[in-house]
């Protein structure tokens, strides 16, 4: 048996296109970590994405101890092992570098059961941040590793890391050219915040180390009540708490929103200037649906979309984040950018993936 554990908004996003192959083909558990746990998070992505229900959500409440947060270890292992113990999987699949990610990496290990890491290889070379060490932890542990491109697996060659890994693109792409179409018919985002196409930036601020300092989170709005644009920003629940805690009123250019699910973030993204992000999935979809991208961060992970012209690292550098808007407006770089082929691949990641997985598991 295979168990997929997940646990966030992007994992569901992502994984939303392999499930139910998963399911045809193997006999197969899907796990929920509750990590995230919010409606606007979770529950409108399982519906617009028709996610089946998972066969568990662990749920930080039902804990006799409760955790800090629902992100914190001291929830997620117990948890996830418990869970481990009980089905006793063959292999399980976890996605990406979150909390949930090392803790179901962590808990498999644990009991011997062995590791399959979809989107491994990823390294930003910041070890500040907690998701680059769960990218190596993980890709350590990892029996099979599902990596986006030549680069990655590049980077895993060097740690020592030759055998068993996989290039096959990003399952990113598969969602976001399936429910594009989608977007474009069904949402009424546009309409709902009365601006039109190439009118405004979007934008996207979650990362712990962007959003926890009030100096920093204050120094990004600042920089962005700068640009020449109307900024729309669905607040993820880390910057809207922040942004409580730390009573700042928002400058008259930026429009606060509630968090958007998938069909109208994707029609937002579409259809806006640019985009100003500090998030690894927008910075992958933004190359997908050819929009630029400021990365408000001093480094990636995503390096692709930075040599290929469609991305642009500022961090939070008031003065780098208005060159880079005005660059982005005053030259060519949108219509070059239709032309260049996605480096995160064409769609069929989650294919690619069943059959390898057919090919080494059912032997
Ligand atoms: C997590 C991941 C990050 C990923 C992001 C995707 C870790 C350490 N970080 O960050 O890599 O990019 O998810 O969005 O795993 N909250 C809610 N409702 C929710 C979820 C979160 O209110 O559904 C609030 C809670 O106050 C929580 C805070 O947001 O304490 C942070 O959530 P957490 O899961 O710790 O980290 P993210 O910032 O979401
Ligand atoms: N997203 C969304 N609604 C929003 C903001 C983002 O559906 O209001 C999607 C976005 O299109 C992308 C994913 O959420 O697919 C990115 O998630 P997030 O930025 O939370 O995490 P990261 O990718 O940085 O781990």
């Amino acid at each position: 048996m295979i168990s997929t554990i997940i646990g966030t908004r992007p994992e569901i996003i992502k994984m939303s296109r392999l499930i139910p192959l998963l399911d045809k083909n193997f006999d197969h558990r899907f796990v929920f970590s509750g990590q995230h746990y919010s409606k606007e998070m979770v529950d409108i992505f399982f519906e617009q994405l028709k996610v089946r229900q998972p066969n568990h959500v662990l749920t930080p409440g039902k804990l006799e101890h409760k955790p800090m947060a629902s992100s914190d270890y001291t929830y997620l292992l117990p948890a996830i092992s418990n869970e481990i113990r009980e089905n006793n999987p063959d292999y399980v699949i976890v996605y990406g570098d979150t909390n949930s990610t090392l803790a179901a990496a962590l808990a498999a290990q644990k009991f011997g059961k062995k590791i399959i890491h979809i989107e491994a290889g990823l390294r930003s070379f910041d070890e500040r941040m907690s998701e680059e060490l769960v990218r190596i932890l993980v890709d350590h542990m990892s029996e099979l590793l599902f990596v986006p491109t030549d680069l990655e697996s590049m980077f895993l060659e060097k740690e020592g890391i030759k055998n068993n890994k996989f290039v096959v693109g990003n399952t990113v792409v598969d969602a976001c050219l399936y429910y594009s179409d989608i977007a474009d018919k069904e949402s009424r985002i546009l309409e709902n915040i009365g601006l039109q196409k190439d009118e405004y930036a979007f934008a996207t601020i979650h990362r712990a180390e962007n959003v926890d300092s009030p100096e920093k989170l204050i120094k990004i709005l600042r920089a962005l009540a700068t640009l020449d644009k109307q900024v729309v920003i669905p607040m993820h629940p880390r910057h809207k708490k922040r942004l409580n805690e730390f009573g700042y009123n928002v400058p008259s250019n930026i429009k606060t929103i509630e968090p958007l699910g998938y069909i109208d973030a994707l029609k937002i993204m579409k259809n806006a200037a640019y985009v100003l992000t500090d998030s690894g999935g927008v910075q992958e979809e933004a190359i997908t649906l050819k929009v630029p991208c400021i990365t408000l961060r001093e480094t990636t992970e995503r390096w692709e979309t930075v040599s290929a012209g469609a991305n642009f690292l500022t961090g939070i550098d008031p003065r780098l984040i208005n060159y880079k808007a005005k660059m982005i407006l005053g030259t060519d770089v949108k219509t070059k950018i239709q032309n260049i082929p996605n480096p995160y691949g064409d769609g069929k990641t989650s294919e690619r993936i069943t059959n390898i997985l057919l090919d080494k598991l059912k032997k």
